[in-house]
Formats: structure tokens, sequence, C-alpha cells
């Protein structure tokens, strides 16, 4: 079911065809910074957020510690996009990002899409 899900995220990416290539830095970094830039920073007062450093404000800062979610090349195999669907595991509970109760704006499909197309073509630096 829920490799389905991701599937149907993969290909609706491909149908999408986004013109350009998605670019972390123009495109990723400010729908991060929108729905999970509130706790994930440096300043934030939020502490499970960022007991590991998991801060979307820089390239490096998703490239390093965030980095351990992500496998290029394979977004369904990657913690990052389960989190955004929902699906991943913290402890024994499931935890959507951002969490319902912070009211933030979750992500929209085709922000999804960006960041599976994102990883799909390499998680790259770019
Ligand atoms: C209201 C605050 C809040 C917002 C907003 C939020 N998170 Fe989180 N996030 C947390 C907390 C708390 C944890 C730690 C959960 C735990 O370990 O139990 C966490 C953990 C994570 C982790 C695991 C980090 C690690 O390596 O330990 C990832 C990845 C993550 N969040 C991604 C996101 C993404 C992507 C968004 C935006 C779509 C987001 N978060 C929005 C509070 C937040």
């Amino acid at each position: 079911m829920i490799k389905t899900m991701v599937a149907a995220l993969v290909c609706l990416s491909a149908v999408t065809g986004f013109a350009a290539e998605v670019s972390l830095e123009k495109d990723l970094i400010p729908i991060f910074m929108k729905s999970c830039g509130e706790c994930h920073n440096p300043e934030s007062t939020n502490r499970g957020a960022i007991k590991n450093k998991a801060y979307f404000n820089t390239k490096e800062d998703i490239l390093g510690k965030v980095g351990k979610h992500i496998k290029a090349g394979n977004p369904e195999e990657s913690g990052l996009l389960k989190v955004l669907d929902g699906t991943a595991k913290f402890g024994k509970r499931d935890m959507p990002m951002p969490p319902p109760k912070s009211e933030l704006p979750a992500f929209s499909k085709e922000e999804r899409a960006k960041v599976a197309a994102w990883i799909k073509d390499g998680a790259k630096d770019n």
C-alpha cells in the first residue's frame, strides 16, 4: 500500500515532468523552511526536533545531518519522504511532519513530488 502510494508519487513526478531540474537551494529549501523550519533550525527551542541537529536552513544542513534520511536515487527508501507521507517511525509511533499539532502547512502533492524528483535525480548539491 505504502509502496503503491510512493510509486504513484514518483510516477506523478515523471508525468508532471518538471521543466527544469529541481534545485535544492531554490526550490526545496523555501518549502522546507515554511513547513519545517520553525522547529528544525539551530535557534529552535523544540528540543525533540533539534536533538540530532536535523536543520533545513542550508544545503549543508540537508545534505549533512538530514542526509541520513535521504537515499540518493531512491525516494521510496528515503526517510525524508516517509516523514512527509506520515509513515516514518519515531520509536513506535508514526509521526507525520510537520506534526499536525503545529498547524504548519503540510507539503502539497506537488511539493512532495519535487522532493521525490530531486532524490531520484541523485539528491544533488544544486
Ligand atoms: C512542531 C515542530 C516540528 C515541525 C514543524 C517539524 N518537525 Fe520534524 N521533528 C520534530 C520533532 C519533535 C522530532 C523528533 C521526533 C522524535 O524523535 O520523537 C522531529 C524529527 C524529524 C526528523 C528526524 C530527525 C533526526 O535525524 O532525528 C526528520 C527527518 C524530520 N523531523 C523532518 C521534518 C520535516 C521534513 C518537516 C517539515 C515537513 C518537519 N520535520 C517539521 C518536530 C517538528
